[in-house]
């Protein structure tokens, strides 16, 4: 990632207003899906909506974005929510990869965050029995663009785990997909 690209995610969190707890989109409705305890990876986290939502909900997170002003306004509201579970919030870019590609995790979201060369590391994320939830843009249901997925493209791509919810509408890829025990 070059210098620009994380002023301008720098510049977008800080313009945006408190950030509220929130579950991935893909969950929504099915939030039983999810461990009552364990590990969790949020790639990409932005603002840390997520990871603090995760966090609520008794699991160890480890948040990593490029973004200094996304991680901070994340650990603010993990602040001021005290969830139960850890936080860990990881300034990196992920463009040289995964900072914590040993581990494997009970839950990995990558929200609205579509970095085809990561899919696979996204998949070795995921421990036995846990699970990935991803939302992407989506050609389907849009005129397409540079950072739209393709038609099938996350059911192809984690394809050798079980599908839980593969979902594209307007817009919007939505991948629900565990690993078997
Ligand atoms: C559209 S936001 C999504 C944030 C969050 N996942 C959500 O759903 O609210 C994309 C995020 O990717 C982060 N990002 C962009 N390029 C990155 C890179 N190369 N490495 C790590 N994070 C990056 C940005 O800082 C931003 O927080």
């Amino acid at each position: 990632m070059v210098r620009d690209d994380r002023e301008h995610w720098d510049a977008k969190h800080r313009a945006l207003g408190t950030p509220i707890p929130q579950p991935p989109d893909a969950l929504r409705g099915q939030t039983d899906l999810l461990p009552g305890r364990g590990r969790a990876l949020d790639v990409a986290c932005g603002r840390g909506t997520v990871a603090v939502w995760l966090a609520g909900r008794g699991l160890d997170v480890v948040a990593v974005d490029v973004s200094p002003a996304g991680l901070a306004a994340g650990a603010a509201l993990a602040t001021t929510e005290q969830p139960p579970g850890r936080i860990r919030w990881v300034e990196a870019d992920l463009d040289g990869g995964f900072p914590t590609e040993d581990d494997a995790y009970d839950v990995v979201v990558c929200q609205r965050f579509r970095v085809p060369e990561l899919y696979p590391a996204l998949a070795a994320a995921v421990a036995p029995g846990g699970l990935l939830v991803v939302t992407v843009l989506s050609e389907v249901g849009d005129t397409g663009g540079r950072f739209r997925a393709a038609p099938g493209e996350l059911a192809q791509a984690f394809g050798e785990l079980e599908i839980v919810m593969h979902h594209e509408a307007a817009g919007e890829a939505h991948l629900l997909a565990r690993r078997p025990s």
